[in-house]
């Protein structure tokens, strides 16, 4: 892997960093009255700060570019980098002496006038539709900005666009301090796991997780199912769950793991319906065909199941976490996702290698205060599974050193 610290003279040079900071937002009233957005959780931003500070006390010019949401290459005035800038601007405002945050178009001659150690973040890249198209002419573009490109983006690496993999073509190209640490623990945990290695996976998709249980398998002792994931194996052991999420044409693909030892499903569920006002406790048991009546649905693991992945859990060495457990959003059935956030933080204090990632599943972890606990919490979502995946992601693939 090329990395910062081989670059040997950094002083006035402009460094193109990219960054992800698609961060949650949130609109708030301003002192005029008026609705702004604002950052909600700036964990994303800070992430980044041992690249930026790196840079600048080597006196290099940081362009920092990002994209935020989806706009999908139009100018969306709720998706601008606005309030990405106000949050930095109090981190860093100690070390800047310049925060401009510049809109629309690239400057070229606010990037010629910049003094070495200053910083400056461009507007939102996905307004652009030449970023996610993987554009040449987009990445030339961005490329023409600056004379170094860093990636410190994990989150994005799996993403084939402009600003990520297209312009390691045009510009020396290196990984920055984060893209480092996230590289260095996952491939850690991949290859030689401290055993037992285990794996926690929820949340409401299974589609999207299809690769990395295929590739946990190969590797862990132990794979503990929860969230809307689980349902599928119970439709496909013919049970009936009711209005629970299930993805039908995944059935096939379940069935072939229905007697793997190693997976652990829930063996008791909250049903109920959406809205939160009924949660029920029911047993799994193959005696019974019916989890859900009707209108019913399954929307979190029951407290016999947090005790038996507890059990597994304490017994384990190292440990994967992806996805919420179930419908965490609604008080009612938040109770196993926040109890396995727990179970691990308290292992984890005890000596447990645990690595957490995921949009959700840092929500939750920052809900129940227990991050500081966890060994490694990554700041990819899609970007983690496809790494675990054992992929090799196109923002990562140039960097590595042939
Ligand atoms: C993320 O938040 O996972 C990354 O920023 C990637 O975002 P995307 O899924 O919109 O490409």
């Amino acid at each position: 892997m090329k990395k910062i610290s081989e670059i040997k003279n950094l002083k006035d040079k402009k460094v193109l960093l990219r960054v992800d900071y698609n961060v949650p937002l949130e609109k708030k009233k301003a002192s005029n009255g008026k609705y702004k957005m604002v950052v909600r959780d700036d964990t994303k931003i800070k992430e980044t700060l041992p690249t930026i500070n790196y840079l600048l006390e080597k006196g290099a010019k940081v362009i920092l570019i990002s994209h935020l949401g989806d706009p999908k290459g139009k100018i969306v005035k709720d998706l601008t980098m606005e309030p990405i800038g106000e949050a930095l601007y109090k981190l860093l405002k100690e070390k800047m002496e310049c925060t401009e945050i510049v809109k629309d178009n690239y400057p070229f001659d606010f990037i010629d006038k910049m003094a070495g150690g200053e910083v400056v973040l461009l507007e939102n890249l996905r307004f652009n539709i030449g970023e996610e198209k993987n554009d040449t002419k987009f990445a030339k573009y961005l490329a023409s900005l600056a004379d170094i490109y860093v990636n410190d983006a994990f989150a994005v690496s799996h993403r084939d666009h402009a600003s990520v993999s297209k312009i390691t073509n045009f510009l020396p190209s290196y990984a920055g301090l984060l893209l480092e640490k996230e590289i260095e623990v996952l491939s850690k945990l991949l290859a030689k796991p401290k055993k037992p290695f285990v794996a926690v996976t929820g949340g409401a998709k299974i589609s999207k997780k299809i690769g990395l249980i295929k590739n946990l398998l190969k590797k862990v002792d132990c794979l503990m199912i929860g969230g809307a994931m689980a349902n599928n194996f119970f439709k496909a052991f013919g049970y009936n769950v009711g209005a629970s999420l299930v993805e039908l044409d995944k059935i096939i693909f379940v069935r072939k793991f229905l007697k793997n030892k190693k997976i652990l499903l829930p063996i008791d569920l909250v049903v109920g319906d959406f809205d939160g006002k009924k949660g029920r406790i029911v047993q799994v048991s193959g005696s019974s065909e019916n989890i859900c009546e009707k209108n019913e649905a399954i929307l979190d693991i029951g407290p016999e199941t947090i005790k038996m992945y507890e059990e597994v859990i304490s017994k384990a060495k190292t440990l994967i976490w992806n996805g919420p457990m179930g419908y965490f959003e609604n008080t009612e059935y938040n109770k196993g996702s926040d109890e396995i956030s727990r179970i691990i933080a308290e292992y984890s204090k005890k000596g447990l290698l645990s690595v957490v990632g995921g949009g959700e599943t840092l929500s939750i972890i920052k809900k129940t205060g227990v991050a500081t606990s966890i060994a490694h919490v990554s700041t990819g979502g899609g970007a983690m599974l496809e790494f675990l995946e054992g992929k090799v992601l196109p923002g990562i693939r140039p960097l590595i050193r042939q």
